[in-house]
Order: C-alpha cells, then sequence, then structure tokens
C-alpha cells in the first residue's frame, strides 16, 4: 500500500479542520479528494508531505511514518502545493535544475530532459516562470514534483484557474501519470473526479463522507434505478403496472414516465410495449451525475 492514514485529525485551536479520516490508496490508481473549500483537503495533503504535523492519527507513505520518518516520506513524494508556489524570476530549466539538485537526482540533465518532454514544456523551456502562461507554470509545478521520481504524487487543486483547453492537457497528463504512480489529487470540480479518477474520496468539514469507485457512488444514494419511457400512445398507470418489478410510477405527461425499480427492468418494459401494442418513442436509464451524489453527501 503506497498511502495509508488512519485516525487522521488536526485541530487548530478549537477547530477540528480533519476529523477522524482514514483510507488507502495503492499504485496505479488516481485518487481524487473531492470536496468545498475549507472542506479539509489541503490539510489532510500537507500532512502527508510532512509539511505540518497531525494532532492524532497515523500517515504512512511507502510504510514510512510521517512523524518519525520525514525524510523518507518525502523522497517517495512529489508534491504540487496549492496556487503553486514558483520562483518567477528564475527559468524554466534553471529552476528545474535547482529542484534537482536539492534532490541529488542522478542523471540530472536526461533527467530534467525527460520531464520537459513528459509535461510538454519543450517550447517554453527556455522562458522565464515568470513569462508563462497559468498552464505551462502548472506544467512547470508538475514536472518538479515528478523530478525525483516518487511514488506518490500529492496535487493540491492542480487544474484551478486553468482554461478549458489547459484543463483538457493537465488532466490528460495526470491520467497518464496515474498508470504508473500513485496520484491522489483534490479538486472541489466534480467533472473532473469523473474525467480521470478510479476512486473518489468526498470529505465535508474534516469528515470523510464516502469512499467508493465512482460507478459504486451512483447507487449508494439511491438503491432504485430510474427509468424514463415514452410511449406514442397514452398509458394509464393501471396499464404499467403490468410490467413485473416497479417500485414507484412517476408520471411526466400522458405518453411519459419515469419508473423506479429495484433492478434495470429495461428488458421487461420492451416486452411489455410490443405485448400491449404499444410504441414505445424512448426509454433510457437515469445517471445519477457525481453532482447530485456531492449535494446528497455533503448536505446539512
Ligand atoms: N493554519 C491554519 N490555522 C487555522 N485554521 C486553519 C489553518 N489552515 C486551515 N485552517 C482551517 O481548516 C479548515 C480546512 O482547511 P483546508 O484544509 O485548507 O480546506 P480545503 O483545502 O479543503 O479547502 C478551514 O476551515 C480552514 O480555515
Ligand atoms: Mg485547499
Amino acid at each position: 500500500m503506497s498511502v495509508k492514514v488512519s485516525g487522521l485529525t488536526k485541530i487548530y485551536g478549537e477547530q477540528k479542520a480533519v476529523n477522524d479520516v482514514s483510507f488507502e490508496a495503492q499504485k496505479g490508481q488516481v485518487l481524487g479528494f473531492l470536496g468545498p473549500n475549507g472542506a479539509g483537503k489541503t490539510t489532510t495533503m500537507k500532512i502527508l508531505t510532512c509539511f505540518i504535523p497531525q494532532t492524532e492519527g497515523e500517515a504512512l507513505v511507502c510504510g514510512f511514518d510521517t512523524r518519525t520518518h520525514s525524510i523518507e516520506v518525502r523522497n517517495q513524494i512529489g508534491y504540487l502545493p496549492e496556487h503553486n508556489p514558483l520562483y518567477k524570476d528564475m527559468y524554466v530549466k534553471e529552476y528545474l535544475n535547482f529542484v534537482a539538485g536539492m534532490h541529488k537526482v542522478p542523471n540530472k540533465s536526461q533527467r530534467i530532459a525527460d520531464m520537459i518532454e513528459m509535461t510538454g514544456l519543450g517550447r517554453e523551456e527556455k522562458k522565464q516562470i515568470g513569462a508563462l502562461s497559468k498552464g505551462y507554470r502548472q506544467r512547470v509545478g508538475l514536472a518538479q514534483a515528478m523530478l525525483h521520481d516518487p511514488e506518490v504524487l500529492i496535487l493540491d487543486e492542480p487544474t484551478s484557474g486553468l482554461d478549458p483547453n489547459q484543463l483538457v492537457d493537465i488532466r490528460a497528463l495526470i491520467k497518464k501519470i496515474g498508470e504508473e504512480k500513485t496520484v491522489i489529487f483534490s479538486t472541489h470540480i466534480m467533472q473532473e473526479v469523473q474525467a480521470i479518477c478510479d476512486r473518489v474520496l468526498i470529505i465535508n468539514q474534516g469528515q470523510l463522507v464516502a469512499d467508493d469507485p465512482i460507478e459504486r457512488l451512483q447507487t449508494r444514494i439511491s438503491g432504485n434505478v430510474l427509468v424514463t419511457v415514452e410511449f406514442l400512445e397514452k398509458v394509464k398507470e393501471t396499464t404499467l403496472n403490468k410490467i413485473g418489478g416497479i417500485k414507484e410510477l412517476q408520471q411526466i405527461s400522458e405518453r411519459k414516465w419515469t419508473i423506479s425499480s429495484k433492478k434495470d427492468i429495461r428488458a421487461e418494459i420492451f416486452r411489455f410495449a410490443v405485448d400491449q401494442n404499444l410504441t414505445l418513442l424512448e426509454m433510457h436509464k437515469e445517471a445519477f451525475s457525481v453532482e447530485d451524489i456531492f449535494q446528497e453527501l455533503t448536505k446539512g
């Protein structure tokens, strides 16, 4: 297990910013850390990267305890902090050279060239960081985080403030990195989680409210499958009830209904339409969006 967190708690004064959080992450997984502002995402990441100590609980990175093996943990972790702090008056290559030196990276110039290639920085590699667009600064931040070839990457809102094109590029890059490493990245954007994560942790007011593969989250908030059907003809409730397995019927119009059932009964609905000589114009299964799930889990 590359990251193992158990009972992690951080108290600032009177506030429990992180409250008894436990989770695990493994290689080849992109873990989305989703939560509204102030949920405790950054605090958890700062503890994992040894920037601040926890109040209680344990965080292990590649088996090393953040409290007792800070150097080893930092060797295994690449960190892109929130707001990506960079030295704006340094040149891209100069900066990467400086970071590689701190990590005592072997074959420095080759490794830097590889990271520039991987993050698509080639065109801008001779520029001063202050002259780069936000998307390219994020790429410098990612290159910096990966230089020492860490097992675990912790990326704190790596896509915030990017334009739509930059977003697509950076998301694709994170997904690619996730194939070989353990990536934990935070976001408050739900579509992002859908786009790149294998698993999602939802945190709200310091507490984990979900830890699931995305597909499983969808059935978690409602045990039911909703299917919307539209017929050419008017259909009465009593007629529809001939379909086996219906839990609830909701009328949308004379010809349109939403059928709720324990399992997917689209095949039964199709058979029913044929038997009753009804013309099925439309039938689709409603998917819950990550937005719905998020609101459901973090309300109140
Ligand atoms: N150094 C600090 N001192 C006091 N409170 C803090 C400090 N850092 C964060 N907090 C509080 O802890 C909570 C969680 O913050 P944070 O981890 O930054 O959330 P997120 O990254 O999910 O937006 C917030 O209410 C924030 O105000
Ligand atoms: Mg944050």
